[in-house]
C-alpha cells in the first residue's frame, strides 16, 4: 500500500484481512493464491503503526516506511503488486514508480490528473508487462450494474441527458483532508465516480466540458480551494445525437446530514427514466443518542457494511471491497492461470477490461483535466471557460470567453479513432 488513510480503512483493510482469514483467493484456473499485505508507505507512518498494533495475525508484521522516500523504500521489497491510495494530486509520482519497478499497479480514482500522465502510465505498463488498473467501485454497485444491463440489452434506449450529485460532509474537507485540501476541489475527488459511470455505461465521445463552483467555506472566497462544483459534460453518440450530463458535488454538507454522503442520479432515455438514490435504498434507522452523528440515519449497506452473518461470523463486505478482490483475481490469473509461455495472452485478456484498465480511462481523465484547468482559470479571474475535446487545435483545448486564442492543454488525440 502507498497511502493508508480513509479509503484503506474502508476497503483495502477488510479485503486483506478477509484474504488472510480465508487463506487467499481461489479459482479453478489459478488454484489457491495467497494475498498478503506485506508493506505500507505513508507520509508519517502514524496510521501504519496504529494499524500494525491492531491488525490480526501476520498482518501485524507488515513493514512500514515513512517520509519523502517511503514509496521508493517499499518498492525495494519483494512485492508483486502495489495499491496507490495517496491524495488525488499525488497519484502519478507513486504510480509511475510502481510500474518502473516492474510491479503490478492498482490506483485509486481519479487515476491521474492529466492525459500526459495517463499516457506515461500506459507506456510503462506495456514496457514492463504488468497490469495498471484503476478503482471505480461504483461500476460494481448492483444498481449501476442493473442500469448498464438494461442499456446493454437495449431495454433502455439512447440516453438523452442526466444529472448526478454526490455531497460529502464538512468533516471530510475540514478534518480528514485538511493536510492536502489547499488548491483541491470536490469535483476531481467525487464527480469522477459519475464521469466514469456515464463514460462506461453509455459510451459515446466526450465533446466538451464546462465547470463552475463556489468558494469561501473551506478556504477564502478568492482562493484556490473549492467548496462545491458543478460540472457539465456533453457527449456525442454514433448517430450524431448529443447528451448533456450535469454532476454536482460538494464537501461542505452539514455533518448532521442524515446520511454519510448524498448520492443521486437521474438518466433520461428515448423510452424511459432511471432514478436512483444510493442513500434511500429502503433503510432508515433512528437510535437515541446516536443518529445522525455517531451513526447515520440512512445507510448504504451495499458499499462496505459490517454484518453479523446468519451463520454466526462477523464480516465486512460490499462492492467497495469486491472491486479490490476482482483486481487480485485478474492479477492471479495473469501470473498463475496457465503456462508461463501464455502469460502475455492472459495479460492482454485482463487489459481488455474497460471498467478498470488505464487504457480505457482516457475520456475520464480528459474530463478531470479539463475541470481542473477551468477551475484554475476561474481562480485567476477568468471564469466560464469551456474545454473542447479533439478540437482542430488539439486533443484538449481550453476556450476562454472573449478570447480568440485557444490554449492547448493536450496536443494528442483523446480518441484515437478521430
Ligand atoms: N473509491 C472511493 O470511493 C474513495 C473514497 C475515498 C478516497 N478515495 C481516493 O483514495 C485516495 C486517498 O484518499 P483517502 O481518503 O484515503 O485520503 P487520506 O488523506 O485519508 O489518506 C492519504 C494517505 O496518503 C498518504 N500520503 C500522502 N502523501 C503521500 C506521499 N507523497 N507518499 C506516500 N504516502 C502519502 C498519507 O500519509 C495517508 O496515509 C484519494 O485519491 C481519494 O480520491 C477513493
Amino acid at each position: 500500500m502507498i497511502g493508508i488513510g480513509m479509503i484503506f480503512d474502508e476497503t483495502y483493510r477488510p479485503f486483506f484481512e478477509q484474504a488472510q482469514a480465508e487463506g487467499g483467493i481461489y479459482d479453478p484456473r489459478f488454484g489457491l493464491c495467497a494475498v498478503e499485505l506485506t508493506g505500507v508507505a505513508s507520509r508519517t507512518g502514524t496510521r501504519a503503526e496504529a494499524y500494525r498494533k491492531a491488525a490480526p495475525g501476520k498482518l501485524a508484521q507488515l513493514s512500514s516506511f515513512s517520509g519523502a522516500d517511503s514509496a521508493a523504500q517499499l518498492l525495494k521489497t519483494d512485492v508483486d503488486f502495489v495499491c496507490v491510495a495517496t491524495p488525488d494530486n499525488r497519484h502519478f509520482e507513486a504510480a509511475s514508480a510502481v510500474l518502473k519497478a516492474g510491479k503490478h499497479l492498482l490506483i485509486e480514482k481519479p487515476s491521474v490528473l492529466s492525459l500526459a500522465e495517463l499516457d506515461e502510465l500506459q507506456r510503462l505498463a506495456v514496457e514492463h508487462k504488468v497490469l495498471a488498473k484503476v478503482v471505480y467501485h461504483k461500476l460494481l454497485d448492483p444498481d449501476h450494474k442493473k442500469l448498464r444491463t438494461l442499456v446493454v440489452d437495449g431495454e433502455l434506449k439512447h440516453v438523452n441527458n442526466g444529472y448526478c450529485t454526490l455531497l460529502e460532509p464538512k468533516s471530510i474537507s475540514g478534518g480528514q483532508f485538511a493536510e492536502w485540501i489547499v488548491g483541491r476541489n470536490p469535483g476531481t475527488y467525487v464527480a469522477v465516480h459519475y464521469i466514469k459511470l456515464i463514460d462506461f455505461t453509455f459510451g459515446g465521445r466526450l465533446k466538451s466540458v464546462q465547470c463552475t463552483g463556489q468558494r469561501g467555506l473551506v478556504g477564502p472566497a478568492d482562493g484556490p480551494t473549492w467548496d462545491s462544483t458543478q460540472l457539465r459534460m456533453i457527449y456525442e453518440y454514433a448517430d450524431g445525437r448529443e447528451a448533456a450530463f450535469d454532476i454536482h458535488t460538494s464537501w461542505v454538507t452539514p455533518d448532521n446530514f442524515p446520511g454519510y454522503v448524498e448520492q443521486e442520479v437521474q438518466f433520461r432515455f428515448d423510452n424511459g427514466v432511471w432514478n436512483a438514490h444510493s442513500r434511500k435504498r429502503g433503510v432508515e434507522c433512528t437510535i437515541e443518542g446516536s443518529t445522525p452523528f455517531k451513526r447515520k440515519t440512512t445507510m448504504n449497506n451495499h458499499y462496505n457494511g459490517t454484518f453479523a452473518e446468519p451463520w454466526g461470523v462477523r464480516s465486512q463486505r460490499g462492492y467497495g471491497i469486491e472491486v479490490i478482490e476482482r483486481f487480485a483475481r485478474e492479477l492471479a490469473y495473469v501470473e498463475h492461470g496457465g503456462p508461463a509461455t501464455q502469460r502475455s495472452e492472459r495479460l492482454d485478456q485482463m487489459r481488455n477490461f474497460a471498467y478498470n484498465d488505464v487504457s480505457a480511462d482516457r475520456q475520464t481523465v480528459a474530463a478531470v483535466q479539463a475541470m481542473e484547468a477551468i477551475l484554475e482559470r476561474h481562480v485567476k479571474g477568468q471564469p466560464n471557460c469551456v474545454v473542447e475535446i479533439d478540437h482542430e487545435a488539439g486533443g484538449l483545448v481550453l476556450l476562454a470567453p472573449g478570447s480568440s486564442k485557444p490554449e492547448v492543454l493536450y496536443s494528442g488525440r483523446v480518441n484515437a479513432a478521430r
